[in-house]
């Protein structure tokens, strides 16, 4: 682990408001992640359950939180499991969580090895009527790999068949969009990182540089600032390249006259930051380049003011793409006749800009989200307008990251250079 560990109370008050959703009576069990293999002896970097970090801030595998507010024994009310250590375990195997450390870092008093896991939880079964289990229900979540919350929905409910069971999932994704103080000082770290690496790139950037010379820049500075590296799988896209929106190859020559779509945020303590920026190989952006960036540009603005208490996220996206709709008629990609006869259900906009405007960001990168649920103070958006015409291998897209207040949007990236005139002067 390279960061410094959040206080506990941000655990504390995580599960207070949790078992408020429970039924009476309930347990509910939350796995850790696997240690996900690669070949032979190799194994991924550990990257924990986003749940069970929410709940206990354990960042460690072969974890188990339990909750059971209605337990008889008032120290199963909350439980955490661990994998054992020992003096020896830590000679070869290095340090893990000791009992106390566990107890520190989750404010949880009752902390047992998971070898006892299946023991302690027969006990409570026998008090429980519901048993909350996890899934991971996040709407565009595409895995065919089982986790260890899937592993342990099969065992449970083979072995407890009568039991009442209920889904975790809509719980969570109540609770996780509204953040805290504390989780919003994370994301305001990970977008400082993120700054200190997009400052060095702009110096870094030159006529023949390869993308993934940028990349390592990029993770250079990350991994200096004691973040893990990128917040997901970082783009960096020169000329046409940017117009495939997932490009992440990043292993091509940036050529004198293109632009380079940067979508590289930095993880800090679990918590991602999302950039987006657009760059001019050669340090300065023809006059073209400079038009369309200024496009994105006010629709970003336009946008971000949007983000206010009370809209809704769909209602906020068709806003967005009237923005946008205007500024590509003025750049002289959209007709004006034909968009006043245009079906209104698939909007001529969609050609240049064919992404969403915004996503929830915390732990996750998409973070999770209930999409009917109007916009409130706390909750953390992207805002990332673009324009991507493929016949001028021009690709522009911004993003930044806002918080939500009752006060108005506050911009946690506004310290990241956007203005193109600012992005030249710096790389002058
Ligand atoms: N970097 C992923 C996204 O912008 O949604
Ligand atoms: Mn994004
Ligand atoms: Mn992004």
């Amino acid at each position: 682990m390279k960061y410094t560990p959040i206080k506990n109370e941000l655990y504390i008050t995580n599960r207070k408001n949790f078992v408020k959703h429970l039924k009476p009576k309930s347990v509910a069990v939350f796995n850790s992640n696997d240690q996900m293999p690669t070949n032979a002896d190799g194994t991924m970097p550990f990257r924990q359950n986003n749940d069970l970090l929410y709940l206990s801030g354990i960042d460690q595998e072969e974890s188990i939180l339990v909750i059971f507010p209605d337990a008889i024994n008032p120290k199963h009310r909350e439980i955490l499991f661990v994998k054992e250590t020992s003096d020896l375990i830590a000679i070869w195997e290095g340090a893990k969580l000791t009992k106390e450390q566990a107890t520190q870092q989750s404010g949880i008093e009752t902390v047992y090895w998971t070898s006892q896991f299946e023991q302690i939880f027969h006990g409570l079964t026998t008090e429980a009527e519901h048993i909350y289990l996890n899934q991971n229900e996040h709407l565009r979540a595409s895995s065919p790999v089982e986790t260890r919350d899937d592993r342990f929905r099969k065992s449970c409910q083979a072995k407890y068949p009568l039991h009442e069971y209920e889904r975790l999932a809509p719980i969570m994704r109540k609770l996780r969009p509204i953040k805290s103080s504390l989780e919003i000082d994370m994301i305001q770290q990970a977008c400082n990182i993120t700054e200190k690496g997009f400052r060095r790139l702009l110096k870094f950037v030159k006529p023949g540089v390869m993308e993934y010379e940028i990349e390592a820049e990029l993770a250079h500075e990350f991994l200096m600032n004691r973040s893990r590296g990128f917040a997901y799988e970082p783009i960096i896209a020169s000329g046409f390249n940017a117009c495939v929106l997932h490009y992440v190859e990043n292993n091509k020559e940036c050529k004198a006259g293109d632009v380079i779509l940067l979508d590289v945020g930095a993880e800090y303590g679990n918590y991602a930051s999302d950039l987006t920026r657009c760059v001019p190989v050669s340090g300065k952006f023809t006059p073209r380049q400079k038009e369309v960036y200024n496009a994105v540009l006010r629709v970003m603005r336009a946008a971000t003011s949007m983000l206010v208490p009370g809209t809704l996220h769909d209602e906020y996206h068709t806003k967005v793409g009237e923005v946008m709709e205007a500024e590509l008629i003025g750049l002289g990609l959209l007709d004006k006749n034909e968009v006043a006869k245009q079906d209104p259900k698939n909007p001529l906009y969609k050609k240049y800009f064919m992404h969403g405007t915004s996503h929830h960001l915390g732990l996750d990168v998409h973070d999770v989200e209930e999409r009917n649920r109007p916009f409130e103070a706390g909750m953390v958006l992207t805002v990332e307008p673009g324009i991507y015409i493929r016949e001028e291998n021009l690709g522009i897209r911004l993003e930044n990251d806002v918080l939500i207040t009752n006060n108005g949007p506050i911009d946690l990236m506004k310290n990241i250079p956007i203005e193109a005139d600012e992005i030249e002067a710096l790389m002058a």
